[in-house]
């Protein structure tokens, strides 16, 4: 299929990753990865340890450097040397350890190194007033913006995080393993959150090993193996034990299969 007959059967993308590879030293953790991603789409990013996973999506927004290949965010290509960069450009990822600092408060973990001011002082109603207009966004309850992030259940912590990802309105969120230490409470809750900001049209790129959450709530799975794309499924075209079976067994023809029938 022709590049121009592919951009006709597909809907235009928010993302596009073009043949991505890296090597650190001597392990190639990418090889000639594609991805792409549609606005308001939610795509499950799996496979085993090391698959390359996480770099994939640091590379995304420029925690780390590609060694080639091509990133197009709204089809314009990009070269962002740090995360700070690809958040002007409405990307956000949630790392597994949410970075958040325990001593502070929700409002001041939300809005942590831009804290709204007034003249040389903190603007504190300013900044418990979004606060609280950011979870209530979010559809979350952490009972209070004034309590300490430490005192926090793990899921709460979580929210607080995606809470500080969202409050940069994005038009792309990465989950980083969210649901790994989570309770089934608070994963259910997480679910409920992430269908929430895709009915707000952000696009989300799920890293999970639990497929059950991203049967749950993606549209697409996208398998890594060794740092290879080994397939690209739609959730409705395939279930838990075809994934399975690609992040164990898949390859470079398991992954051209589902492109050709993606393009039926
Ligand atoms: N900063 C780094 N320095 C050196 N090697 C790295 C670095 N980051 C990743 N790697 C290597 O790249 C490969 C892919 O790692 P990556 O973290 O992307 O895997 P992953 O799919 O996210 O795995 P996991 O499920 O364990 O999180 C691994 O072999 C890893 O050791
Ligand atoms: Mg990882």
């Amino acid at each position: 299929m022709t590049d121009a007959a592919r951009s006709e059967v597909r809907a235009p993308n928010i993302i596009e990753m073009i043949e991505i590879s890296k090597a650190f030293g001597a392990v190639q953790a990418l090889k000639n990865v594609s991805f792409h991603l549609a606005p308001g789409e939610i795509l499950g990013l799996v496979g085993d340890n090391s698959a390359g996973k996480s770099t994939l999506m640091k590379i995304l927004t420029g925690a780390y450097h590609r060694d080639s290949g091509s990133v197009l965010v709204d089809d314009q290509p990009t070269n962002f040397r740090t995360p700070h960069e690809s958040r002007q450009l409405g990307i956000e990822m949630i790392y597994q350890d949410f970075a958040l600092c325990g001593n502070m408060d929700v409002a001041q973990n939300i809005f942590l190194g831009r804290w709204p001011r007034k003249g040389p002082f903190v603007d504190r109603v300013a900044m418990y007033r979004e606060a609280s207009g950011v979870l209530e966004r979010l559809k979350v309850n952490v009972n209070s913006v004034y309590q300490k992030v430490e005192s926090l259940s793990g899921g709460r912590q979580q929210s607080v995080a995606i809470a500080r990802a969202i409050s940069f309105n994005p038009k792309v969120v990465i989950l980083d393993e969210p649901t790994a230490n989570l309770s089934h409470t608070a994963t259910d809750t997480l679910l409920k959150t992430m269908l929430e900001l895709k009915a707000q049209g952000v696009a989300q790129v799920i890293i999970s090993h639990r497929l059950v959450d991203i049967f749950a709530v993606g549209d697409r799975v996208m398998v890594l193996k060794r740092g290879e794309n080994v397939g690209d499924r739609y959730v409705k075209a395939t279930n838990e034990d075809e994934i399975l079976e690609l992040m164990i067994a898949g390859t470079a023809e398991t992954a051209l299969a589902a492109e050709m029938a993606a393009a039926r």
